[in-house]
């Protein structure tokens, strides 16, 4: 996992519980911190700072790393703005995902290993993501489309029809704008 990513967690800690909060979970996890943007880190050390800060709110994981997508959302259209002004809605914005923004930060952050998406709308216009990733973070992809929800003012009921976590081969959100 790429060191942005770590980068956003540390900010979204910082702005929520003051600056010792960052250097504490670091303790609670048993990290040493110190992550560069460009640098890559094992996904375990996000799994373990995830789980010392679920800890330390008696919140499950899962809530947790809902939270982080849903937060970093937000950081991430203050530094990439491009990705965002050309779009009104989180359904045209998700539709770039596979084939602008993901591979942008491929280009960026040189090493990065991005999910892809596969797309569909149930008859009633629901949206259907699949989430495709070696990883099962789909709390994280839960968590930054309802951060894109809040950045363009849609409120969105989404459920998870299947997870890999359960044996399925991936994930899938249903997502409904109400
Ligand atoms: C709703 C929109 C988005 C969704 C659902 C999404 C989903 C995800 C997920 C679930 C991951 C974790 C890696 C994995 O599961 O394989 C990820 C990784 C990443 N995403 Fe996105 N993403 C979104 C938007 C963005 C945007 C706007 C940016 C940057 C401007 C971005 C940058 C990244 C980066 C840097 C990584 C780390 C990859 C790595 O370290 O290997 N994503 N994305």
């Amino acid at each position: 996992m790429k060191g942005v990513i770590f980068n956003l967690v540390e900010d979204i800690v910082t702005e929520a519980n003051g600056p010792d909060a960052w250097d504490d979970l670091l303790e609670a996890a048993g990290l040493e911190g110190a992550y560069t943007a460009l640098g890559s880190y094992g996904d375990d050390q996000l799994f373990a700072l995830v789980d010392a800060a679920a800890s330390a709110s008696k919140l499950p994981p899962d809530d947790v790393m809902r939270h982080i997508g849903r937060k970093s959302l937000r950081l991430m259209a203050q530094r990439f703005p491009e990705f965002f002004t050309l779009h009104t809605s989180v359904r045209t914005f998700l539709l770039t995902l596979n084939g602008v923004i993901h591979p942008e930060v491929r280009k960026l952050y040189p090493g990065a290993q991005t999910p892809h998406f596969d797309f569909s709308e149930e008859p009633g216009g629901a949206i259907l993501m699949d989430y495709h990733s070696a990883r099962t973070m789909c709390p994280m992809a839960e968590g930054l489309t309802l951060g894109a929800g809040d950045h363009f003012g849609e409120t969105l009921a989404i459920t998870q029809t299947q997870c890999k976590k359960h044996g399925a081969d991936y994930c899938t959100l249903r997502i409904a704008v109400e």
